[in-house]
């Protein structure tokens, strides 16, 4: 059971990664849902720089980014109904570089998160995957990063994950805001 130590909006609380998923289609229409809420998100200028590929469980695009993944994550996301390879544009079409793709790309990440998690579907990051495969198989331009593939599916039974991965079907524990945030300054 996770508790803030100061108020906050229950949703923030709720969300995690659970890896448990069902195996059922995500429809397209979820996907827009959680691509959408990402759209919101800020980014400096409003440049937007995020840049998703996604692809939905039975096409040739989720098995291929399947493939990408490392074999510890590759055994839960099996079940995913859905992958989003987040991405981001690094530079201007003039060629000036954004200085804040990856800060604006890890918001909308957030937003698209969040908005699952109101769905009640599993949504998980991962950076266990094979970096050049996915930017081979999703085609991602060379000035464009390549950051983390999002596993989406319905929830499924924790049964059904392999043993050693069960008992982290829990939602995890924070440092203390103290440990990160400092008033004024850096403590010495
Ligand atoms: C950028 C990023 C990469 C991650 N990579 C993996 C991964 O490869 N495999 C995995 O099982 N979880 C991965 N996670 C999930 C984190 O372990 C998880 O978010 C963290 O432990 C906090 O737990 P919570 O999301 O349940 O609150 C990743 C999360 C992020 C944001």
């Amino acid at each position: 059971m996770r508790h803030a130590d100061h108020e906050i909006d229950p949703s923030f609380l709720h969300r995690f990664s659970p890896r448990a998923m069902s195996g059922e289609d995500l429809p397209a229409s979820e996907a827009m849902r959680l691509l959408e809420a990402a759209r919101w998100a800020p980014s400096s200028g409003n440049g937007q720089p995020w840049r998703f590929v996604y692809a939905l469980r039975g096409t040739e695009a989720f098995d291929a980014l399947l493939g990408t993944l490392v074999e510890a994550n590759r055994v839960w996301c099996i079940r995913a109904g859905a992958f989003v390879l987040v991405t981001s544009a690094t530079a201007l079409p003039d060629g000036r570089p954004i200085a804040s793709h990856a800060f604006d790309s890890g918001a909308a990440w957030m937003s698209l998160a969040l908005q699952g998690s109101k769905m009640g579907l599993v949504v998980h990051a991962m950076a266990g995957f094979d970096q050049d495969a996915a930017r081979r198989v999703a085609a991602v331009p060379a000035d464009h990063a390549v950051h983390c593939v999002v596993a989406v599916g319905r929830p499924g039974r924790v049964e059904d994950l392999p043993e050693k991965l069960r008992p982290r079907e829990e939602p995890s524990g924070r440092n203390p805001v103290s440990s990160f945030a400092f008033e004024g300054r850096f403590p010495a």
